[in-house]
């Protein structure tokens, strides 16, 4: 099982097959995660959501991002979705990953350009918010959340579970819109619990403490378990629906996000779509090895 997961987080990381699929289209049963790769069919499946009480959160998908040239055109991209966004009048947000839009190229150039995509986002009275990546890049993506936080209100983050260190980042983060996971990627045991029942118990922690702070909270898992335990919780503490959503990832447990969103609670699905849809879709494979079967059944009728 674990075996399994490092080989698709190994794959996602493969920079030759990740260029090699922008070329591909939609390959291997991805279309079954990824809503097209470009902005009209991921439009249309956001409207379908939409028609469902659903709201989005639109991922244009990128990976390997080392020079400005690329950072920078991927940062016109994300402009071009929140102004479509806008344009079908849809309901949906932004996801962003501070990688795409330089991080890894220069801190201050990924700032200024995260400046103005918020500002077009609050033009449009749009949230974004900023996925998180792995370790190393955790410390540079919350030095540049706080600096865009003395000027933007429209802007939050993700905290993982798996993480020792992510209840001490909760404090910093009391006012803040955040997306709590469990994590994706994988961690070595100096920073990160490694077995399933710490991740959920730490994970269920910080969901009841942030779900008591002032932000907003988005508890975004595919976890039945959890979700249980989060209305029970809310119940108990007269917490209101407008104070929390639950988010999924598009195409995962379909019914069952309709069936929440038809229960009265918010929900957000996390809409990616776009060329570079290769290490998304092995991140998600490695998540659950289940989804194998879409991949091989991808590949056999192609
Ligand atoms: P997990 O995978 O632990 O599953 C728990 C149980 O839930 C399973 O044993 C099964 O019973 C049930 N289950 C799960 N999936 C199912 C399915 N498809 N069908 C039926 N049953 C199922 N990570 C990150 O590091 N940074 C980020 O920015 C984000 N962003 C993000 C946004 C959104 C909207 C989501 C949903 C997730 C992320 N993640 C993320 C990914 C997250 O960290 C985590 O890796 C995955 O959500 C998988 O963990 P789960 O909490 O879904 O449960």
């Amino acid at each position: 099982m674990s075996l399994t997961r490092d080989f698709f987080i190994a794959l996602s990381k493969n920079q030759l097959l990740n260029s090699g699929a922008k070329k591909w289209g939609l390959k291997l049963g991805a279309g079954k995660m990824v809503a097209g790769t470009d902005i009209d069919s991921m439009m249309k499946s956001v409207k379908k959501l939409n028609d469902d009480g659903i709201s989005a959160t639109i991922d244009n998908l990128g990976e390997f991002v080392f020079s400005k040239e690329e950072a920078t055109e991927a940062k016109q991209h994300i402009i071009e979705t929140m102004e479509a966004i806008h344009a079908y009048e849809v309901d949906a947000h932004m996801s962003v990953k501070l990688t795409q839009v330089g991080l890894d190229v220069d801190q201050e150039f990924c700032l200024d350009n995260m400046r103005e995509i918020l500002t077009i986002a609050a033009k449009y009275e749009m949230f974004v918010n900023i996925d998180m990546e792995d370790y190393a890049h955790l410390q540079p993506t919350l030095d540049v959340l706080y600096a865009l936080m003395e000027d933007f209100s429209n802007v939050g983050t993700v905290i993982q579970a798996y993480l020792y260190r992510s209840e001490k980042d909760l404090e910093r983060l009391k006012n803040v819109r955040l997306r709590l996971v469990k994590g994706a990627y994988k961690e070595i045991e100096e920073v990160a619990f490694q077995s399933k029942q710490e991740i959920d118990e730490n994970y269920l922690k910080l969901i009841k403490i942030h779900l008591l702070d002032p932000g907003f909270t988005s508890i975004a898992t595919h976890d039945h378990r959890i979700i249980n335990e989060v209305k029970k919780f809310v119940k108990e503490h007269n917490i209101s629906n407008d104070r929390f959503e639950f988010q999924m990832l598009y195409g995962f447990r379909t019914e069952l996000q309709k069936e929440l969103a038809a229960e009265g609670y918010a929900f957000t699905t996390y809409v990616p779509f776009g060329q570079d849809w290769y290490g998304y879709y092995m991140r998600r494979l490695a998540e659950r090895p289940q989804n194998i079967n879409l991949a091989l059944r991808g590949l056999v009728s192609k």
